[in-house]
């Protein structure tokens, strides 16, 4: 089943030219993990293998985009996104123009619109714009007005999509399937936008199930909870983290309470309640050997160093993995828009 908003309806299906419908203009944005179907993540996850596969990922002058460039604009810190979206570009054979800090060194100062900034980005010709913006839903307005594909590097507490892929990609090569598993995910459930997107991606595989374990008011978001049960996702939420769920889970998906983005009021409060779901070498005993914690980083916190040595630690071989998913995803996206300048050239 495949569930595409209107706006990418034939930008998005398939890999390559195999389902797309080839006489639309709509450039291929990324926004929501929604958009991915199966034979889409099958091919990615292909290709990411591929790359992985290739000594520091460098490949023949053939195969990359020498000559084109990418815009990567963020109105939010990243280390991970960023960086491996960079590094992804370079190793394309791509120039990459950043601004990091958008909010501050970009002209959103002076009270310019995102709007207004796409528009002046996107006349400057780049292949596509990888965005993060703090607004929910603002990486889609910027898309609605784009004529070159817009990328969503995470929009607020909304979704971060090349992430899920990411979080998949990982359980792919760590687990060496996609589907039948148990997912418990900790931390922050209501403003971390990873686990919106992993739960939404995971609710198109087959026989996953779900638990989590938040403080109380850090709880997957209602209308989150009831799309993906709809879809035949089992969800079971909790307050506390036992014993017996470190042992069921195939994946602990731990993620970092999200405290910018908690009302002022809130946010001592919640550091109390860190030791809920804080995960320890004891904890991990508990855990099945070919189990894997995963956080999409960074961890402030709720990983205990010690962690980082025991074998179902993946957390940094996951940002690692950011590199050959990115260069994957960004070969599909670039991919017509490439030969739409090659061919101009005389
Ligand atoms: C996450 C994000 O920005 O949402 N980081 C990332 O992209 N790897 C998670 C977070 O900031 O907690």
């Amino acid at each position: 089943m495949v569930f595409v908003p209107d706006m990418i309806k034939y930008s998005l299906m398939g890999n390559g030219n195999k389902t797309q419908k080839t006489t639309g203009a709509t450039p291929r944005h990324i926004l929501s993990v929604d958009q991915f179907d199966h034979l889409f993540v099958a091919d990615l996850f292909a290709d990411a293998d591929h790359l992985a596969s290739l000594t520091h990922r460098v490949l023949s002058p053939a195969e990359n985009f020498a000559g084109f460039h990418i815009d990567i604009t963020f109105y939010e810190p990243s280390t991970r996104t960023r960086k491996s979206f960079e590094t992804a570009g370079f190793l394309l054979g791509l120039q990459v123009s950043v601004t990091e800090n958008a909010g501050a060194f970009s002209s959103a100062i002076k009270g310019e619109t995102l709007e207004d900034s796409i528009r002046v980005l996107s006349g400057y010709d780049p292949l596509c714009i990888i965005l993060r913006h703090p607004e929910k839903g603002a990486v889609a307005r910027a898309a609605a007005i784009s004529p070159v594909p817009i990328i969503n590097a995470g929009d607020g507490a909304g979704e971060h999509p090349t992430q899920a892929l990411l979080d998949l990609f990982t359980i792919h090569r760590e687990i060496g399937r996609i589907d039948d598993l148990n997912v418990l995910i900790l931390g922050d459930c209501r403003y971390g936008r990873t686990t919106h997107s992993l739960v939404k991606m995971l609710s198109r595989q087959k026989n996953i199930h779900v638990r989590t374990a938040t403080p109380e008011p850090l709880t997957l978001p209602e209308d989150l909870v009831n799309t993906v049960t709809e879809r035949g996702l089992t969800v079971e939420e909790s307050y506390e983290l036992t014993e017996e769920q470190l042992a069921w889970a195939d994946i602990v998906y731990v993620t970092r309470l999200q405290k910018e983005r908690l009302p002022a009021e809130e946010r001592s409060d919640f550091h109390k309640q860190y030791d809920i779901y804080r995960l320890t070498t004891d904890r991990v005993r508990v855990m099945k050997p070919t189990a894997r914690i995963l956080h999409p980083l960074p961890r402030v916190g709720e990983i205990d160093t010690a962690v980082d040595f025991t074998p179902q630690a993946a957390y940094f071989k996951q940002a690692a993995y950011g590199v050959p998913l990115r260069m994957a995803l960004l070969r599909w996206v670039l991919k017509d828009q490439a030969q739409k300048y090659r061919s101009s050239i005389r």
